[in-house]
């Protein structure tokens, strides 16, 4: 098989609940990171990474991202009237290839393994990747980037991973590691949402995934797992079970978890602070926050 990388799954078809009521009416993909939804900078970090076909699987409501990736040539026309250039390339930086974007629909919200299971007959039979929009990675090179170029080198299947404290391992699916090679682990075996006690590492997997599609005949035959849900990670297991390969790809990059409203807002200063238009006036109103803060405790 292949080891070209050329299509990427982006689940968005979950119901968004930590952000009620605002997901009440839009979906979370589309909240915005200073001016950009959260679902262009996974549409971005994809392209860069040779991503040429992008399937979402969406669900009820989230008409709006569909919407984001239409056209909009009266926009365009008036942008151009008013000879705004520079707005206009970032409008135009957002229009798809006719025909690159595929949307299939989750019926129900049974869990992120049905989700990329409902994505089957657009995969074939070739790798693929799947983005999670909601973990946003800042990174010099692109997570999915330097994902790519590692799974070059070692087929099988690889997750992202992250050290991650003790205490938040029963967030995340948690590798069990069988070989320390540094930037990159062999896994031994995988568990989704680990009690602390019970957890094989402190080693957590993130939103990004490069697949083969063993994992796809894994999910057709997966009975629900942790909380119910019929999780990736169980078919993502399965293949280390059937004695093929899964290994975790310690990035270089920050990771913030925008599925929660901590982990949004903090990349929220953490982008407009990496912003040359914003950094000067914002840092100084961060600045004043703190010492009025300061002051009063
Ligand atoms: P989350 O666990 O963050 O769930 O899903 P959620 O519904 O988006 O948000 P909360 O927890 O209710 O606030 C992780 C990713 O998996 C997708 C979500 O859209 C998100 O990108 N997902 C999850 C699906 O596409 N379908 C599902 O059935 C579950």
């Amino acid at each position: 098989m292949s080891r070209k990388v050329t299509k990427a799954i982006f689940p968005v078809a979950g119901m968004g609940t930590r952000f009620l009521p605002a997901t009440k009416a839009v979906p979370k993909e589309i909240m915005t990171l200073v001016d950009r939804p959260l679902i262009q900078y996974a549409i971005d970090e994809a392209r860069a990474a040779g991503i040429t076909e992008f399937i979402f699987v969406t669900s009820r409501g989230k008409s709006a991202l569909e919407d984001y990736f239409d056209a909009a040539p009266e926009l365009e026309s008036s942008l151009k009237r008013k000879g705004k250039t520079e707005l206009l390339e970032t409008l135009q930086a957002t229009n798809m290839e006719s025909g690159a974007i595929a949307y299939i629909r989750q019926h129900q919200a049974l869990g992120l393994g049905h989700a990329v299971w409902c994505a089957r007959r657009l995969i074939g039979d070739e790798p693929f990747a799947v983005i999670l929009p909601d973990d946003v990675v800042a990174a010099e090179k692109p997570c999915l980037q330097q994902m790519v170029e590692a799974y070059e080198e070692t087929g099988g299947c690889m997750v992202a991973a992250m050290e991650v404290p003790r205490s938040k391992v029963s967030s995340y699916g948690v590798l069990d590691v069988k070989e320390d090679m540094g930037n990159m682990v062999s896994a031994r075996g995988m568990v989704e949402k680990p009690a602390r006690e019970e957890a094989p590492s402190n080693l957590a997997v993130i939103g990004r995934y490069i697949l083969t599609p063993n994992v796809l005949n894994n999910l057709n035959t997966m009975k629900s797992g942790a909380g119910g849900e019929i999780q990736l990670t169980d078919a993502i297991g399965t293949e280390l079970e059937n004695g093929r390969d899964v290994y975790g790809y310690r990035f270089r990059g920050q990771r913030y978890d925008c599925g929660s409203k901590a982990g949004f807002l903090q990349a929220t200063v953490a982008f407009a602070l990496a912003r040359p238009d914003l950094r000067g006036e914002f840092s100084q109103y961060l600045d004043e926050m703190m010492s009025v803060r300061n002051a009063a405790e």
